[in-house]
């Protein structure tokens, strides 16, 4: 980057009284100019990608719940007379089936759905099977529904089922609620005509666990969504990365398509279906299921700021090269009025067409959207003379939106220099950055933003994550990297604004990419050992930059401390070497008298993240790695602080 300047604040070592070998941690309290810790520092990245949202958070059970994939039966197996129609109740998701009398009393007209990697049930809780359907002719007609588990023999074959009686005429909504009489991961869902004279068509077929997070009834898989909640999210992006562009245009995210009722949102190719060919998951969708005002309100519930990201007219530039796969400049202004359209759509009053579709589907107050993504990792001038009319169409219409602009998928370089210079010159609010980088890049990488420059736009450490070699999930040394370059982050908190880390979530049978921060089955999920270090930063966030001087310490020590709003002192701090660091620390008020209270603590909380190098937790052994904390009195003790262990030492009144 060309326009750096560097700011560290130095404290002569002398002044520190610290025991031979051991390093001194003096902690500056109250000092002039230091950053407050923004809201937003530790945040979530979604994208649908390793079955993140259908199979994963979005609780639905049912896969091609609408018959629309482009093969419409694909997910169902049938059997007797089954026959795809198009002409349905929903406009833009027009197919459904219809089931006649199979020809033979014997033979059985039935639909069974395989699910994602199956569909999972658990005993002792209840699933709402919902279905849209309606008899023809004047009679009624009858169809069983039932969760059943193909590797069980015998009684436990048939693990829930009900009767639902459709009537003639008009499309209906039918409900039942289904209880398992025993846990199934890879169970199917069956549907049979139970009236062989009789004919019925159906749509929308829906399974849903009732107790979704927070109970909402288009809901979310509570495990997963409270696994996020405890990061306490202070920023929440969304819909992803690379899927927010598509493979092509056609396939780009379109978020106009994902909200209304949830029967009439058309479904989208997931582009990790098979943009890595060694894992090619050909009935990978989005069912929009888990659209725009689901994002939004899962924001809302987390307590995080929204942060949508839209496509700037580049397909992903990856997979397309020149200008003929892109939309022309001069042809942008649909795309322009996307991104209008969604902040109205989020903040705008009832009254607006968009803001009036929100209160529609049940959130009449805005939800205070304050950031918008424009292009997700795009690059080149290409990117920047589209980015330009986007910025002055939002900037004309709503002034406050806070914009970010991209610098492209690598955290340095010839296109990252041009890239930062370029959203300084256009006035963009923050730069998004990438970079999924081996160990040694990580090691080395902490003090990276020490010299950015304070007058440029702020920093969205928008994907980043360390990839260690040699294990499956996520090995515990990649996360002790992590905690290490958070130190740096933290350390700068005047221009880091948010960090996110990425991928969010993967399905152990369905995953394209990795690492990821927490993995699952159908029924159970897990935190890897980069989980722990985000909720430890996310818990022990702070309020205000505390400038540290080390002393003594060799290059391997990482540090960095905050204030909270009660008073505590909160210092991270991170060993990467062979051998334990005693520390000294030193609380400095300077010449403030009213902080001399707060610079002797009287109690320290040590929270420690340590494990073997090539630890990972697994489903199997979910708790591996994990933090433990213990508590003591502190009169100024030496601590030490283990081998390659990361620690957060709070200190209390
Ligand atoms: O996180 C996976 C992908 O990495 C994202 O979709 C993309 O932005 C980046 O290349």
């Amino acid at each position: 980057m060309k326009i750096k300047s560097l700011i560290i604040s130095a404290v002569a070592a002398a002044a520190l009284p610290v025991a031979a070998g051991a390093a001194g941690v003096e902690v500056r309290l109250g000092a002039k100019g230091a950053a407050e810790i923004p809201p937003t520092l530790y945040g979530l990245f979604f994208e649908d990608i390793n079955y993140a949202a259908d199979g994963g958070l979005y609780a639905e059970k049912v896969i091609n719940r609408s018959f629309e994939f482009p093969q419409s039966l694909m997910g169902w197996n049938v059997s007797g007379n089954v026959e795809v129609r198009s002409d349905g109740p929903f406009d833009r998701a027009p197919h459904y089936v219809r089931l006649s009398p199979s020809g033979h009393r014997h033979k059985h007209t039935a639909l069974e759905n395989e699910g994602f990697f199956g569909v999972s049930a658990e005993k002792g809780k209840e699933y709402r099977l919902s279905l849209w359907g309606r008899a023809e002719g004047s009679d009624s007609a009858r169809i069983r529904v039932e969760i059943a588990d193909p590797a069980s023999m015998g009684e436990t074959h048939v693990l829930a089922k009900a009767d639902i009686r459709v009537a003639p005429g008009d499309w209906r909504k039918y409900e039942v609620t289904l209880k398992p009489s025993h846990t199934v991961e890879k169970g199917r869902l069956r549907i049979f005509l139970v009236h062989p004279d009789r004919t019925v068509d159906l749509e929308h077929i829906s399974l849903m666990p009732a107790d979704t997070w927070k109970g909402r009834r288009n809901g979310l898989r509570a495990d997963l969504a409270q696994k996020l909640a405890d990061l306490h999210p202070g920023v929440f992006r969304f819909p992803g990365g690379c899927i927010v562009e598509g493979t092509d245009l056609d396939s780009r995210y379109r978020w106009k398509n994902t909200v209304g009722p949830v029967e009439n949102r058309p479904v989208n190719e997931n582009r990790w279906h098979y943009t890595f060919a060694h894992r090619f998951y050909p009935d990978y969708y989005q069912s929009g299921g888990l659209g725009f005002y689901e994002f939004f309100e899962l924001s809302e519930d987390l307590g995080a700021a929204p942060l949508p990201v839209l496509s700037v007219g580049l397909s992903c530039q990856y997979q397309n090269n020149g200008e003929e796969c892109h939309v022309p400049v001069d042809s942008l202004q649909p795309y322009i009025d996307d991104a209008l359209d969604l902040i109205e759509f989020a903040n705008g009053d009832t009254t607006t067409v968009w803001g009036g579709l929100r209160a529609e589907m049940g959130h009449p107050a805005p939800f205070g959207l304050k950031y918008i993504g424009i292009g997700n990792e795009q690059w080149g001038p290409e990117y920047v003379e589209r980015l330009k009319p986007f910025i002055s169409a939002i900037r004309s219409r709503y002034p406050d939106i806070r914009i970010v602009g991209s610098s492209g998928p690598n955290p340095d370089g010839e296109r990252f220099d041009m890239l930062w210079e370029a959203m300084t010159d256009l006035g963009a609010d923050l730069v998004d950055e990438h970079f999924y980088r081996p160990e040694d890049w990580f090691a080395k990488s902490p003090s990276r933003y020490d010299s950015y420059s304070r007058k440029a736009p702020k920093v969205f450490a928008g994907e980043y994550a360390c990839h260690g070699k040699g294990k499956k999930y996520n090995h515990f040394n990649a996360a002790l990297l992590e905690a290490a370059f958070l130190t740096g982050v933290e350390r700068n908190a005047d221009i880091v604004e948010m960090a996110t880390y990425a991928p969010l979530f993967a399905h152990v049978e369905g995953w394209q990419w990795r690492p990821d921060l927490i993995w699952f089955d159908n029924l159970r999920s897990m935190p890897t050992s980069s989980y722990h270090v985000q909720k430890l930063y996310a818990d022990n966030k702070g309020a205000r930059v505390a400038p540290v001087t080390l002393t003594g310490a060799d290059s391997t020590l990482f540090v960095s401390a905050v204030t909270d709003a009660n008073g505590d002192i909160i210092v991270k701090a991170v060993n990467l070497s062979d051998a334990p660091v005693p520390l000294d620390f030193t609380f400095n008020p300077g010449k403030n008298r009213k902080l001399k209270a707060q610079a002797s603590p009287a109690a320290v909380t040590v929270t420690t993240l340590h494990a073997g190098a090539m630890d990972e937790n697994t489903l199997e052994c979910p708790d591996k790695v994990k933090p433990a904390v213990s508590e003591a009195a502190y009169a100024g003790e030496t601590l030490t602080l283990p081998a390659k262990t990361f620690a957060v030492y709070r200190f209390t009144h």
